[in-house]
């Protein structure tokens, strides 16, 4: 085992988790009216082997854990997301006491970013208000893919502080938190970020992380 965490893609097969890092499952919270508000943990899973294997084919009938369906079911798990840095892709919003980053293409459709009555955007847009600001920095942080980041004026990313995990979403992405490193299946890094969602129903356009295709797919766990 390693002393750091860490995830290795194989070539057209699993997640390779290695490290000290807890597996948890870990699901949206909605409000009455649908929508996301906060994450709830269900449970620590609990891995029969170490490293853990974790299917990224979306085929496994023992999920998250990989059964090898992916050497049968043709599986392609080529990596085809954009690898520049984040801070490079990003579109910078400017608000009068922080920038938000956002780089779309990495949206998971976990709708934490808008409600019906706001957005991250007006929030953003209503300046030194500071129950404005709280709920911008509540929003931005629920987002499991690292898509949304505000910056302070000095060009310091304001983060939550989050341990290493491997956040297993029912019927959705893996979230990693925490700075976790992943390394391609060609052996190329992958830009190590405080969040980011990794693809586990296979249909991602944008492997290895997710682009919100579970919910076009009806993913389920069976
Ligand atoms: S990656 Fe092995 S079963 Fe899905």
């Amino acid at each position: 085992m390693d002393d750091q965490p860490h995830i290795q893609i194989d070539v057209n097969g699993p997640y390779i988790v290695d490290g000290p890092v807890p597996l948890t499952e870990m699901a949206p919270v909605h409000t009455l009216n649908g929508e996301p508000v906060d994450w709830h943990v269900l449970g620590a899973i609990e891995s029969e082997e170490w490293p853990a294997y974790l299917c990224r084919c979306g085929g496994s009938k023992n999920k998250p854990f990989c059964d090898s369906s992916h050497e049968s079911n043709g599986f392609d798990g080529t990596e085809a997301a954009d690898r520049r840095p984040f801070a490079e892709r990003a579109v910078v919003d400017e608000g009068a006491h922080e920038q938000l980053l956002d780089d779309k293409p990495l949206c998971v459709r976990a709708g934490f970013c808008r409600t019906r009555t706001t957005s991250v955007w007006d929030l953003l847009a209503l300046g030194g208000d500071p129950e404005a600001a709280e709920r911008l920095r509540e929003m931005t942080w629920n987002c499991p893919s690292g898509r949304l980041v505000l910056r302070d004026l000095d060009g310091n990313d304001i983060e939550p502080e989050l341990a290493p995990e491997v956040g297993v979403v029912p019927g959705g992405p893996l979230w990693i938190r925490g700075g976790i490193r992943v390394t391609g299946s060609d052996g190329t890094e992958w830009e190590t970020r405080n969040r980011v969602a990794l693809c586990r129903c296979g249909g991602s356009a944008s492997k290895p992380f997710c682009d919100g295709a579970h919910l076009r797919r009806h993913f389920d766990e069976r």
